[in-house]
């Protein structure tokens, strides 16, 4: 058996422990969660997981050791808690990318892999083509461009309540455009997304975004464009929300599913 801990047990978080249930080669073994969180949490667990502990600090003694620690929880929890547990030795996938934007954070990760001898994966999640994006890189990439469009409601709360009336759009509208380090910094629920892109391409600060307020759509739609010297590719994404949790898309806790199964696989695609 291949034992996975979960690092926040939030929309992702128990979305992800439904979907373990379906993976035979796998057993969700703690979930971890901040200290006020521990009540519900166990009721919840309960129905989804019932043979996984709840606890508030990873378990990494003998024989509670999990072979692998997936987060979902946050970026103050990737600099807090998954980076003990790389230097520990344990294997991470991490779904909080856009924590990765902040100055040295990359390197700290990586260090304490490299002290742990171990890896840290950053999961695709909302966004797809990251495997041509990562390959064309091995040559050059000459540009890379990454546009999330949002009905205006999504932006509502955000620097773009500077640009323009959201509620009295009629056309769309480019809200933001620049690195992806400042968008990532800016707007923060697209850093996952902009960091994802960033860190498989070009890097934050070469990486072009645009955001879009478009009152025309109901989903979120995420366009990648990259060429190089391996041709050009452009990628559009319309993700569905969860039906059991619309606050979180699809893809990004398939993928998730995907990363463990494959770290626990004898064969991975
Ligand atoms: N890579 C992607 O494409 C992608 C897409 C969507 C969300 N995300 C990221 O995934 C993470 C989880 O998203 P979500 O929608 O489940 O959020 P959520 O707010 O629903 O759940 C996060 C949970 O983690 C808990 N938590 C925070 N810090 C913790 C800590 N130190 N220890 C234990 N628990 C902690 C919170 O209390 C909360 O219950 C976020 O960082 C989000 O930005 C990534």
């Amino acid at each position: 058996m291949f034992d996975v801990a979960i690092l926040g047990f939030g929309a992702i978080g128990q979305e992800l422990a439904r979907m373990l249930m379906a993976n035979p080669q796998v057993r969700l073994t703690q979930i971890i969660v901040r200290p006020g969180a521990m009540q519900l949490a166990q009721q919840i667990a309960a129905g989804l997981s019932p043979d996984a502990r709840v606890l508030t600090q990873l378990d990494l003694s003998a024989p509670h050791r999990p072979d692998l620690l997936v987060e979902c929880a946050g970026h103050e929890a990737v600099m807090t808690q998954v980076i003990p547990a790389l230097e520990s030795g344990l294997p991470c996938v991490l779904a909080s990318i856009g924590a990765l934007h902040e100055a040295d954070a990359v390197e700290r990760l990586q260090s304490a892999a490299r002290k742990g001898r171990t890896r840290v994966e950053l999961v695709s999640g909302a966004i797809g083509g990251i495997d041509v994006l990562a390959a064309a890189a091995l040559g050059r990439l000459d540009s890379v461009l990454y546009v999330g469009r949002k009905p205006p409601r999504s932006w509502q709360g955000t620097p773009a309540e500077e640009v323009c009336a959201l509620s009295e759009l009629t056309a769309e509208r480019v809200i933001f455009q620049g690195s992806a380090r400042e968008a990532a910094h800016l707007f923060p629920k697209n850093a996952n997304v902009a960091a994802t892109v960033a860190l498989a391409g070009l890097g934050m600060d070469r990486t072009r975004v645009e955001l879009i307020a478009d009152p025309g759509i109901e989903r979120n739609v995420h366009l990648l464009a990259v060429s190089g010297s391996f041709g050009s590719m452009k990628i559009q994404l319309e993700n569905l929300p969860l039906p059991s949790n619309p606050k979180t898309s699809a893809l990004t806790v398939y993928s998730l599913a995907r990363a463990v199964g494959n770290a626990a696989a004898a064969m991975v695609v």
